[in-house]
């Protein structure tokens, strides 16, 4: 690959991860004026701060076209149950309409060093893969904690449509994609992104009872 198409690569890569976190805040904004529409509060200056906000997100949606940015970690000693709390609440604006309960298993003093907002992306791609696998009703569990290896795991599973056989191979591949709207980049930039630190995500299994993805992170003494 010459350096002008990694160039293009990565502004790809980027622009995807930076419009989920944008999608993020437009959900959030449009829930908080529907939440104060619904309790009848009406005060200007938040509704225009929100209206602010949503314009500022379309702006940075539409200056994404002419990113380009550099490979650059960050990696820092993180609590991993804390990290894993943020990104369920941020994963959940995907929720939206639907009816699914989020479970939490997560273990107590896990420290694993990892560039926090790139694991935090990597959780909310799997957390919205999983949502958008659930018609309407569904459970997702996020679960941590060290396997026999002494190496950190986190499992996030979801009911929901499977994978079906055929496809497991392709899922990680950059562009596999079954959906009308997706660009199927999610999990190859999340297990790439993880790989470049040292961690391993893997897909366990994929039945008519739950789809069921594993990471798997060196952890800190
Ligand atoms: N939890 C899941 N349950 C069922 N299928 C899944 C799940 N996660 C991923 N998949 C399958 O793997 C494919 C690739 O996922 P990936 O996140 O890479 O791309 P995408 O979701 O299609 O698009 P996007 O780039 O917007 O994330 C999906 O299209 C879907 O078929
Ligand atoms: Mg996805």
């Amino acid at each position: 690959m010459n350096e002008l198409e990694l160039y293009k690569t990565q502004t790809r890569y980027i622009s995807h991860e930076i419009r989920n976190h944008l999608s993020i805040c437009e959900l959030y904004s449009e829930i908080i004026k529907k939440r104060m529409e619904k309790e009848g509060i009406k005060n200007d200056s938040i509704e225009g701060a929100i209206r602010c906000i949503q314009k500022s997100l379309k702006i940075i949606g539409y200056s994404l076209i002419d990113l380009k940015s550099l490979n650059n970690f960050s990696p820092q000693k993180t609590d991993l149950k804390t990290t894993l709390e943020t990104a369920i609440k941020m994963g959940e604006a995907y929720i939206n309409e639907k009816n699914i309960e989020i479970c939490k298993e997560l273990e107590n003093n896990i420290t694993v060093e990892l560039d926090e907002n790139k694991f935090l992306a990597c959780i909310v791609n799997i957390i919205k893969n999983a949502i958008e696998a659930i018609e309407i009703t569904g459970k997702i569990s996020v679960r941590s904690s060290i396997d026999d290896n002494g190496k950190a795991q986190v499992i996030i599973s979801n009911t929901g449509k499977p994978i079906s056989i055929d496809k497991q191979k392709e899922i990680f591949e950059e562009g596999f994609t079954t959906k009308t709207t997706g660009s199927g980049l999610g999990l190859h930039i999340c297990k790439t992104n993880l790989a470049l630190q040292n961690a391993k995500l893997q897909l366990d299994k994929s039945d008519e009872y739950s789809t069921e993805f594993k990471i798997s992170i060196p952890i800190c003494n």
